[in-house]
């Protein structure tokens, strides 16, 4: 039975990773330690709260007393690093948690799985340390290209230049200790349990509100949207068969502009489920500093290596994004009605 240490899996991707694993795997145990921030919230891990194969410890990566504990508690096998402060917008108004976080936590994870596996010419056999990272971390691109495991890195934002460094700290385990490792770079995320900072599911809870739907500069940024069980589906397949210190980009040639997803959000909102939204909730706003023009994965290597491709399609994915808002509405009017909306109305005000 192996024995996984999940970090942020109270969040967005990590609690559907946990749910992905505990649906595929009866045979396999899982910790899960979360800060819960802002952006972790247990209600994403009530249907998993009583499986016997799944533990919740409520903690901080950067607490090495604590991590050492759940270490010598657990014969762990696998570290999936989730954890982070994940969001642009705040890394540009308060970067030094993501240093702290990102940085600092992961350097804290990685050294005590280092001591608790290091064996005497080597590392206990099958152990892995696996980050999930970003595109991010390579910067921006021109109009055409896409972003290789090979490409240099070169990120912009303080939350792309933590996740680099925190790449950088596994990528130095692994060169200098032999630790077994591995990173992913995956492109933009999104589906159930997205915290509405994040453009998706932000303009479903505006559209639902008839609120401004902002859109940064001319709507013309690119990202390439992955829906996240693909992203689950590609971290699982990394850890059993990603070759040892080796990088793999997660993505699924799904770029669309900004404007094209406000769009498409409307017209899916206005067709099944109120006339009353259209175009007009559009509000162009202040762009975000620094703002990287266009992400585009290459994923050949991970298809190529591991036999991984995208299973939903962006057409699918999004309505499928939109109907499980709906259908969890108390979800996010829970979200809404805190600490997030004190955030949103800072953010907006004068925007
Ligand atoms: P999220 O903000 O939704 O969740 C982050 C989780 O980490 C939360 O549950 C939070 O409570 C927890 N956390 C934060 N600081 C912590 C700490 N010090 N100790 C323990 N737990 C802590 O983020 P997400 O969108 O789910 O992203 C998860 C990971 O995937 C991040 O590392 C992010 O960089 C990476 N990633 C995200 C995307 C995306 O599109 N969302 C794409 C590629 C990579
Ligand atoms: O590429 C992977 C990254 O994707 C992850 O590493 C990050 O954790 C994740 O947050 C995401 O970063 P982005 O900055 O690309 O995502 P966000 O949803 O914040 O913004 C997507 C695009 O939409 C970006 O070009 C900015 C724009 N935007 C965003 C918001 C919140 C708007 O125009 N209006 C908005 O209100």
């Amino acid at each position: 039975m192996k024995t996984y240490l999940v970090t942020g899996g109270a969040g967005f991707i990590g609690a559907n990773f946990v749910h992905y694993m505990l649906n595929k795997y009866s045979d396999i145990k899982i910790i899960n330690l979360d800060k819960l921030t802002y952006a972790g919230n247990l209600e994403n891990l009530k249907d998993v709260k009583t499986n016997y194969n799944y533990t919740f410890a409520c903690g901080d990566i950067c607490d090495k007393e604590l991590v050492e504990k759940l270490f010598e508690g657990n014969d762990i096998d696998y570290v999936v690093n989730f954890a982070a402060e994940s969001h642009v917008d705040r890394s540009i108004k308060e970067p030094e948690i993501f240093v702290k976080t990102n940085v600092l936590g992961t350097v804290n994870i990685l050294n005590v799985a280092k001591n608790s596996w290091e064996i005497k010419g080597g590392f206990k056999e099958g152990k892995k340390f696996m980050q999930v990272s970003t595109d991010e971390v390579y910067g921006s691109l021109g109009d055409t290209g896409f972003f290789l495991e090979t490409t240099p890195i070169d990120p912009h934002s303080p939350y792309s230049a933590s996740k680099t460094g925190a790449d950088l700290m596994v990528k130095a385990y692994y060169d200098t200790y032999k630790m077994p490792v591995n990173i992913t770079r995956c492109s933009n995320n999104y589906g159930p349990y997205q915290f509405p900072e994040k453009l998706i599911p932000l303009l479903i809870n505006n559209c639902l509100n008839h609120k401004n739907l902002p859109v940064y500069g001319d709507g013309m940024n690119i990202r390439d949207w992955l829906y996240v069980e693909d992203h689950c589906k590609a971290i699982n397949m990394v850890i059993n068969g990603g070759r040892l210190g080796e990088v793999y980009n997660v993505g699924g040639h799904n770029e669309r502009t900004n404007m094209q997803i406000v769009k498409t959000v409307i017209n899916y909102i206005n067709e099944n489920v109120d006339k009353e939204v259209t175009e007009k909730l559009i509000r162009y706003v202040e762009d975000r500093l620094g703002h990287d023009k266009r992400y585009g994965i290459d994923p050949s290597k991970i298809k190529e290596e591991l036999g991984w491709y995208p299973e939903t399609t962006f057409e699918v994915g999004i309505k499928k994004t939109i109907r499980w808002n709906l259908d969890n509405k108390e979800w996010m009017d829970n979200i809404t009605s805190g600490e997030y909306q004190n955030y949103y109305d800072n953010m907006y005000q004068n925007k």
